[in-house]
């Protein structure tokens, strides 16, 4: 095992774990069905527009805290100002709160790969999520899967695994989609999703700012999950930045991969719902789409058994690539806060996620509530205490100075963070977080 606190490479292998962080469930579970929820191409638009005004420069705020301390949340905040301690605490309960529940979806992704591999046909969903030992079971191969790479390492592990998943990742998302764009019945389906329909925005033939705003609000959401920011993760991952690292150019790569993959998972998920199963079809979201709607739509598709095991592979790779930097998070913090070995942590890790996962892997209600509480409500107070801390406490400058390294590489927009981080972004984060708490 490797010494306590490990290091990335050099800048490639920072980039590519870090954009196999972000590449997850996020963007092939939860994106096409926010996109079949909120009115197709113009919640795309908004979502790409949210993430260059905005996406990017959170991201590279978290990791420049990251590189510049050298710690994980609770430390890193503590070394700034110990008064602000409490956001690097929100930005480790939450991964902490996360890691369970996401391993048991990835349990279920294990389960449907297992079933199209060696029966060729998906499982009932509904008799599968009700069998509490098969849950739990799946949950269990699931995580100790992700534990086998933590086991390794920063180096050995985390970035090796994600140097060969990620490119296999891409591959199998653009195999895909270019599969599903060649079959005749998709156009109906990508009109939907590339071509915006504004009058989705309109109530009564006026333009509505209610539901203007509900779009925005949605797509802010998505992409604070997506783009694993107030998670803890990326100012983690931070930390083990090398110094001659291009920051805001890694970032730059890091984002525009996981916006990427979130639009390329959009090209066959709601094009294959549409040809196959109409609009209804497309718009169930959540479990639905994925988990009910898809293998339906796979069971009508020619080679029906190999797409469906290349898209659960892929979506295997990346809720695995996601779980690994959620778990090393956990561990990192663990590590610093309390001093024990990182052998030590990864194993109480291990035991934290088996027992936390139980009531979600029985028990689909927790599952949705700890899934609600973390992404409505803890990680937009924790995005928005780190805007606040950022902005009108260190100041802007402290993260321009350690993005360019006191002005050895470009920072295109520096004027403008200032403005994001101190106003726009803090104005903007209450208006989700009030408008999501009274949803
Ligand atoms: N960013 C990760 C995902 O999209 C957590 O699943």
């Amino acid at each position: 095992m490797e010494e306590k606190r490990g290091s990335w490479s050099g800048q490639l292998g920072f980039i590519i774990s870090a954009a196999a962080s972000a590449v997850g469930l996020g963007n092939l579970w939860r994106f096409p069905a926010s996109v079949a929820t909120y009115g197709g191409g113009v919640f795309l638009l908004s979502y790409i527009a949210l993430f260059f005004a905005f996406g990017v420069f959170l991201l590279l705020t978290e990791v420049a805290i990251g590189r510049a301390t050298r710690l994980s949340p609770i430390e890193a905040f503590r070394k700034l100002n110990r008064r602000w301690v409490f956001v690097g605490w929100l930005g480790t309960v939450i991964p902490f709160l996360i890691l369970p529940y996401y391993c048991v979806i990835g349990g279920w992704c294990t389960k449907y790969l297992c079933a199209y591999l060696f029966a060729g046909a998906a499982p009932d969903f509904a008799v599968f999520v009700g069998s509490a030992p098969e849950t739990i079971l799946m949950m269990m191969i699931f995580v100790v899967m992700t534990f086998l790479f933590i086991w390794l390492g920063v180096r050995k592990g985390v970035e090796r695994s994600n140097k060969v998943m990620l490119p296999a990742l891409l591959f199998l998302v653009i195999a895909i989609a270019v599969f599903v764009v060649c079959q005749p019945s998709s156009r109906e389906g990508l009109k939907f999703y590339l071509v915006p329909d504004f009058s989705v925005l309109c109530a009564n033939g006026r333009f509505s700012p209610a539901l203007a705003g509900k779009v925005v609000l949605a797509g802010m959401g998505q992409m604070f999950f997506s783009l694993s920011l107030a998670m803890g993760i990326m100012i983690t991952y931070g930390s083990y930045v090398p110094e001659e690292a291009n920051m805001p150019k890694s970032v730059f790569h890091i984002g525009f991969c996981d916006t990427l993959v979130a639009f390329v998972a959009g090209i066959i998920v709601i094009p294959a719902a549409f040809a196959f199963g109409g609009e209804e079809l497309a718009r169930s979201s959540g479990p639905g789409l994925m988990f009910v709607s898809l293998p339906q739509v796979f069971a009508q598709m020619p080679s029906a058994r190999l797409v469906a095991c290349a898209f659960f592979t892929l979506v295997l790779f990346a809720s695995l690539t996601s779980s690994i930097s959620l778990y090393e998070t956990c561990v990192a913090s663990l590590c610093d806060r309390t001093g024990i070995s990182r052998r030590h942590s990864t194993l109480a890790v291990l035991a934290w996620t088996f027992l936390a996962a139980i009531p979600s892997a029985v028990w689909l209600g927790f599952l949705d509530n700890v899934d609600y509480f973390t992404n409505n409500i803890l990680m937009p107070v924790c995005a928005l205490s780190t805007c606040i801390f950022i902005g009108w406490i260190v100041g802007p400058d402290f993260v321009r100075y350690e993005a360019t390294k006191h002005g050895r590489d470009k920072f295109p927009f520096a004027g403008y963070y200032g403005v994001l981080i101190k106003y726009i972004a803090p104005v903007a984060m209450v208006v989700i977080f009030i408008s999501l708490v009274l949803k």
